[in-house]
């Protein structure tokens, strides 16, 4: 590259720091920069400078790790020619933010756009990991459409216990059953949990922060096999200096988040999850990723597009391995090279690599056929996500991946099977109602029995909430009966194995059906036709409306009030009302 800054085009931080017509702002602009080692001379340059949107910090261990990888995304930003400049994010940590980290994905948002576009930055670096961390700067990296790529933190190393792989989440999930059982002590389930975690990194299954990386590399706006090399890995340190440099080339070359993110980059994402046995959160995330970027994306593009997609990765919760096992295995390139090998990916789509999607997986042969499957013998047929609709909802979704065979053998889309399940409706509202009386005898909880969870949607919780994926009652555990079909307006845990009804929209909060159904309705499933319907008649239903809508708890932040006010459903992705109005803000300068 040349440092002359007449030969090319003026970047948008020159208006801050080279700008004649606004010396006395352009002074001013300087000073304090001056202090930690640029020089103005330099800023005056005309070098891109390029923010590294920090995600790590102490309030986010999933993503800590960034705050040593940045010194290497820095290096690489100045060996290209670029000044880089970090700055922190809204954190966004899964397990510990209440009443849930969904409540401040827009936040993370909200404050990402208001820096990219009111600070003096030429590109950046999105430094993700835990859940949202990633559809949160994607999403403000396309309303600004600044040239932007994705640093992936990396899940943790494998975890064991007693000679067995414990992933993060889905033991919780598996010991929560076993404890409830009897068959593990307290002290037991806590150690289970504390191995699943050896080393830094996000949570090591295919969850929702695997997957949510996974969909940033299948968009094509991260580094090839960036999603899943290993936080501690020596590769995870030269990916963050690769991507560092392919930074300030991305400036150089204009390359934005817009030039990338078309329709066919989303529908590509939509069947890689399918074939990794991606999280029923990328659903959302997707969703308001593609809303911010200006494509149509339709819910019914994950049946269309995703459920035919077979299970090719063999990692947790869907199948038996880990993170470090599946990127030694070949990692997200070896699953999307086998899809596109059979057709199944469109491989003209554009990348941040500078290549075409299919330039960058050529002859990426997974190395262990354990772990990542040829497709033509593949874990699972058909593992994408089963839309549902009817008078409960116009949009859910069951995750196929994790239904059991007996399960599909007994109800699934083959013409020869009825295909219909019956059940009567216990309903809690919300979590709390859940846990007081699951057990409650009066219930008459048994094996025919649908759980229901409503007020756990957006507007619900508010911020939607994972709780659909309910255990039985104790009694039935301890009966051997593991799991009942659950419905919910919430989400559930992209590490969860159950196969839920799950992202019900409109929610009940919103006047959507399960806000108006009893205990001891009859619920009927119709997984070939796609139905869910209550079988209570319309004079009923109208009836029962008149009663108003179930009680949720009320506001209890100033940003509680506003995201209840503006966000949208999950099958919209759950994003800001009229946000995805703004668009391309990098092409206007923001006054002085
Ligand atoms: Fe942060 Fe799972 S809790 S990645
Ligand atoms: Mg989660």
């Amino acid at each position: 590259m040349t440092d002359d800054r007449n030969t090319r085009r003026r970047l948008r931080s020159q208006d801050w720091f080279d700008n004649p017509d606004h010396a006395d702002m352009t002074a001013l602009y300087l000073e304090r920069f001056m202090n930690y080692g640029i020089t103005p001379e330099e800023l005056r340059s005309g070098k891109p400078i390029i923010g590294i949107a920090q995600s790590g910090s102490d309030l986010n261990p999933c993503n800590r790790h960034h705050l040593e990888l940045a010194r290497r995304v820095r290096d690489g930003i100045r060996d290209a020619g670029g000044i880089p400049i970090e700055f922190p994010t809204h954190p966004l940590f899964e397990n510990c933010k209440r009443p849930t980290a969904a409540l401040d994905r827009n936040l993370a948002y909200l404050g990402l756009v208001e820096i990219l576009y009111g600070y003096p930055l030429d590109g950046v670096v999105l430094t993700t990991g835990c859940d949202k961390t990633t559809p949160s700067s994607l999403m403000a990296a396309s309303t600004v459409d600044i040239p932007a790529i994705v640093l992936s933190g990396g899940p943790m190393l494998d975890g064991w216990h007693d000679g067995d792989l414990v992933g993060s989440g889905t033991v919780i999930w598996r010991s929560r059953r076993k404890y409830a059982a009897g068959e593990i002590t307290r002290e037991e389930f806590l150690e289970t949990a504390l191995d699943s975690a050896p080393s830094v990194g996000h949570c090591n299954t295919m969850g929702t922060a695997s997957t949510m990386n996974a969909m940033a590399e299948a968009l094509g706006m991260s580094l090839t096999g960036c999603a899943a090399i290993p936080a501690a890995y020596r590769e995870r340190g030269q990916m963050a200096y690769r991507t560092g440099r392919r930074a300030v080339e991305l400036v150089l070359e204009d390359v934005k988040p817009s030039d990338i993110l078309t329709r066919e980059a989303f529908l590509n994402a939509i069947r890689v999850n399918s074939a990794i046995g991606g999280s029923t959160n990328a659903q959302p995330h997707l969703a308001a990723m593609a809303k911010h970027a200006g494509v149509e994306l339709h819910p019914e593009d994950w049946q269309v597009h995703g459920y035919d997609i077979p299970l090719l990765a063999n990692v947790q919760p869907a199948g038996a391995y880990l993170g470090e096992r599946f990127h030694r295995a070949g990692g997200v390139p070896a699953v999307m090279w086998e899809l596109l090998k059979a057709g199944k990916l469109c491989g003209d789509c554009p990348t941040v690599t500078g290549k075409t999607m299919a330039e960058n997986l050529e002859g990426r042969e997974a190395s262990d056929r354990e772990v990542i499957r040829p497709f033509d013998t593949p874990l699972k047929e058909r593992a994408g996500f089963l839309v549902l609709k009817g008078n409960l909802f116009d949009f859910a979704i069951m995750k196929m991946s994790v239904v059991s065979e007996e399960f599909r053998a007994r109800y699934l889309c083959e013409p020869e099977r009825e295909g219909v399940f019956e059940g009567k409706a216990a309903v809690f509202d919300g979590s709390e109602d859940y846990h007081r009386n699951i057990n409650n005898p009066e219930l008459g909880i048994d094996e025919n029995t649908i759980l229901v969870i409503r007020g756990a949607g957006p507007r619900g919780w508010p911020g939607s909430a994972e709780v659909v994926n309910m255990q039985p009652p104790d009694a039935l555990l301890k009966r051997g009966i593991m799991s009942l079909p659950t419905i919910g307006d919430g989400r559930q845990s992209g590490t969860a194995d159950s196969p839920s009804i799950l992202n019900a929209s409109p929610e009940s909060a919103a006047g959507g059906g399960l806000s108006w159904l009893r205990n001891g309705d009859v619920i009927r499933i119709d997984f070939n036709s796609g139905r869910c319907d209550a079988l209570v008649d319309e004079a009923e239903i109208a009836r029962r409306k008149t009663e108003g809508l179930p009680a949720v708890p009320p506001d209890a932040t100033p940003w509680q009030m506003i995201y209840r006010q503006t966000v949208t459903q999950l099958s919209d992705g759950a994003v800001i009302e009229g946000a995805s109005e703004f668009r391309k803000l990098a092409e206007k300068l923001p006054r002085h």
